[in-house]
């Protein structure tokens, strides 16, 4: 591996922990090792059954002055090959090398455990040709990025460490200065963070943060291939794209006029009237106006239009340009914050994601709806009924940006719209943006509400979850 590249998978030093009790007997458990570019271990991961830091977590990696026994790594040693011997018995063609599709590092890690890694770094090694180049390098970031064991992995740790404490406490009695790495479920969660913002920047958008100190989950469940898609939609390839060129129309201002959105032809569509007038969704300020009913998309300029970037009607179009977090909450998963204030009006963000039809998303099973969200804002202005071929749902499971952690609220704090600047209210692919419905100060949770056409004493439908919103006026429960 060159040295630079290098240099970016470092593990970054963490401050010295406080172990306070120079008597204690420390018991520990060991849950991984780190392998070196040889496949040779030259390191440990130990979780400690009666320590921990102040966010929860209770992982090291010791070394130096106060080594592992050598017990404790046989016992440990001894357990792996078993269990990878077990997974060849029962998979003989596991040792074939899988090409990952992503980089969901915490998935792909788990993967190559589960098979017998090292095996497969050794093949690896004897036939170069069977992968691309980079897989190797790969292979070892992912090694190195220790995550917590599997369920099973974990069993079995407990049952050695029951085997082992009379060692580990004599050993690890004498550890004062602890250890001096990282906790390995940070290392997940900066390499998705990483990821995640390089793809926001390259939309011009500000980065992601991810944060949990609630538990030691080293970041959100992802599917396998999710891919974070910053901005817009992946189409289904069951959904016709329609060339938008010839229907499309812009305005020819050099500057739109707030007050006379009629005189913008690119308005003419628009169903946002006041007083039979046409009228902008935005306050000059670029803050949503909240006169836009419901069933009515807004209609913002689009690149027919003559006017520039910073037109007073392109708002939600505009790259994001605060921080965001992804952060786990203590009762609904993971969640988002933004680490700016953020104002009443202000447009928070777009939901991404890959447009399939209704049908499509009807069939799905239940557990994944819950990453869907309809398109159904158009209502047709002559009450004719809207074009069934044409009704599409945004499922950001397997690719989605941020506004897919928002978590639902019976009292939120953003409400949702839909807005067109790359297509025309017909054709029923609108973008969903996010508004604050007041000011938000920086870090606290933003939310909607998932079913807002439900009052507060509405029947529980089925399959809905128990919603842990906290608010007064809960209803009880989230759909699905
Ligand atoms: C769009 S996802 C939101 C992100 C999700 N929390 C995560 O960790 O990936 C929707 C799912 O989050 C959970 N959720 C969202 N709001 C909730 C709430 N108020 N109470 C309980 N669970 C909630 C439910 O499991 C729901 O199906
Ligand atoms: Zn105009
Ligand atoms: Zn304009
Ligand atoms: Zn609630």
């Amino acid at each position: 591996m060159p040295g630079p590249q290098k240099e970016l998978w470092r593990r970054s030093e963490s401050p010295t922990e406080v172990w306070d009790d120079t008597e204690k007997e420390w018991e520990f458990e060991i849950i991984g090792e780190e392998l070196d570019e040889d496949g040779k271990t030259s390191r440990y991961e130990v979780r400690w059954l009666n320590w921990s830091r102040s966010d929860g977590t209770n992982v090291t990696w010791p070394g130096g002055k106060d080594p592992i026994p050598e017990r404790a790594i046989k016992a440990w040693k001894q357990e792996q090959a078993a269990r990878i011997q077990q997974n060849l018995v029962d998979s003989p063609s596991s040792l074939a090398i899988k090409v990952p599709t992503s980089l969901d590092a915490h998935l792909i890690e788990t993967d190559l455990r589960s098979q017998g890694s090292e095996q497969k770094l050794a093949q690896r090694r004897r036939q170069p040709t069977l992968a691309p180049d980079n897989l190797v390098d790969r292979m070892h970031k992912l090694l190195d990025a220790k995550q917590q064991p599997t369920t099973q992995q974990h069993r079995q740790s407990r049952l050695q460490a029951r085997t082992s404490t009379s060692q580990a406490r004599s050993s690890t009695a004498s550890s004062r200065s602890g250890p001096s790495r990282q906790p390995a479920s940070q290392e997940r969660r900066i390499q998705l963070q990483k990821e995640w913002t390089a793809i926001a920047n390259a939309s011009n958008a500000a980065g992601i943060a991810l944060v949990n100190v609630i538990d030691d989950e080293d970041g959100p469940p992802l599917p396998f291939n999710f891919q974070y898609v910053e901005h817009g939609y992946i189409y289904h390839e069951d959904v016709e794209e329609i060339d938008l060129d010839d229907v499309m129309v812009g305005c020819n201002c050099y500057e739109c006029n707030l007050k006379e959105a009629s005189t913008c032809d690119c308005q003419a569509p628009s169903r946002l009237l006041h007083k039979d007038k046409n009228i902008f969704a935005y306050t000059p300020d670029g803050l949503f106006n909240f006169q836009v009913p419901s069933g009515i998309e807004v209609i913002e300029c689009n690149k027919k239009c003559d006017c520039t970037s910073d037109c007073v009607n392109r708002v939600a179009q505009r790259p994001r340009k605060f921080v965001i977090e992804v952060f786990k909450t203590s009762s609904a998963g993971w969640g988002v914050r933004s680490q700016s204030n953020i104002k009443r009006g202000q447009v928070v963000g777009i939901y991404s994601g890959l447009i399939i039809t209704r049908k499509q998303a009807e069939e799905m099973p239940q557990k994944h709806r819950g990453y869907c969200f309809d398109l159904d804002g158009y209502e047709d202005p002559d009450g004719i009924a809207p074009d069934t071929d044409r009704q599409f749902t945004v499922d950001s499971r397997q690719h989605g940006n941020w506004t897919r952690f928002i978590n639902h609220s019976c009292n939120p704090n953003m409400i949702v719209y839909s807005v067109v600047y790359d297509t025309i209210p017909e054709f029923g692919n609108p973008y969903l943006a996010f508004v604050a419905l007041q000011d938000i100060p920086h870090l606290t949770e933003l939310t909607v509400d998932y079913d807002p056409s439900a009052g507060n004493h509405a029947k529980r439908p089925p399959g809905s979850r128990k919603c842990h919103c906290g608010s007064e006026i809960c209803r009880g429960w989230v759909p699905v």
